[in-house]
């Protein structure tokens, strides 16, 4: 019997369209004889609202193809949509356009130390220029209020610990509503607790708002919060049945 999760990436697949779709996806670093392929031949469909875990050991490739998938890199061979754009030979501008519907969570939080928590998920608005001045001190502060640091928003982002900061990285990517958030090793600075915290903060408003999470890691104590798993070895997605139907500690244990 498949299992629900299953069972849910089946129906997204007749009733959807993928919100990210790689076909036949390559990826090179290099030039002349110092030209190494990173990435082959991925195929690779995400539908909307999904979480998707992208797992594997180091070097395999998952970030390469997390930054393929959120625009800030060039595609090169291959066929790679995100958004309805073909990102192969797309250009700056087009690229942009995808970037801005898309929410950035890294290994280190990139906070601006010398802002306060409010005036760094601030920033992430004001490149927007569909929200109004009056509106964007409200909605930043809601946003921490969601992510549990209500009592923090005026604290500088250097005063807060390791899990907060998190926090407000995931305040600061969520709070325009992208429709995709892409999150690479999200919890690897960070102990069990706040990295469980942290996902599960994710979780929750993604769900809330509807977006799509493809997120990068080792840490499988989280892999549980996934719709489904990938994995990914020495540049290739791995179809391990184990992990696609999901049931990921099997796999791990
Ligand atoms: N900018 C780069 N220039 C050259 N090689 C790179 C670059 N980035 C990654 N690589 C190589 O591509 C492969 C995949 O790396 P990466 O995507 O970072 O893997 P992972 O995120 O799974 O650890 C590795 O062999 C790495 O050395
Ligand atoms: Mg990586």
């Amino acid at each position: 019997m498949p299992n629900q999760t299953f069972t849910t990436t089946l129906n997204q697949s007749i009733l959807t369209k993928p919100i990210i779709s790689a076909c036949n996806l390559n990826h090179y670093f290099g030039e002349g004889e110092l030209r190494k392929q990173a990435l082959f031949d991925i195929n690779l469909d995400i539908y909307p609202g999904e979480i998707v875990i992208m797992t594997g050991p180091s070097g395999s490739g998952k970030t390469t193809l997390l930054t393929l998938m959120g625009g800030l890199r060039s595609a090169q061979e291959g066929s790679l949509t995100i958004l309805d754009q073909q990102m192969c030979r797309a250009n700056q501008q087009q690229m942009m356009q995808v970037r801005r519907q898309i929410g950035y969570i890294f290994q280190a939080h990139n906070l601006l130390t010398f802002l306060t928590a409010k005036q760094n998920v601030r920033m992430s608005l004001e490149l927007h220029d569909e929200y109004l001045e009056q509106d964007i001190d409200g909605m930043s502060a809601d946003i921490l209020k969601a992510v549990g640091l209500g009592n923090r928003v005026d604290y500088y982002a250097d005063s807060l610990s390791g899990g907060q900061k998190q926090r407000v990285a995931i305040a600061r990517a969520l709070v325009s509503h992208p429709k995709i958030v892409l999150a690479d090793e999200p919890t690897a600075a960070l102990d069990k607790k706040s990295g469980r915290d942290v996902v599960e903060m994710m979780q929750k408003l993604a769900k809330q708002q509807g977006c799509t999470i493809l997120l990068v890691t080792h840490d499988n104590r989280i892999l549980d919060i996934a719709d489904r798993i990938v994995y990914m070895e020495d540049g290739r997605l791995a179809d391990n049945p184990a992990l696609t139907l999901g049931e990921p500690h099997r796999f791990f244990d």
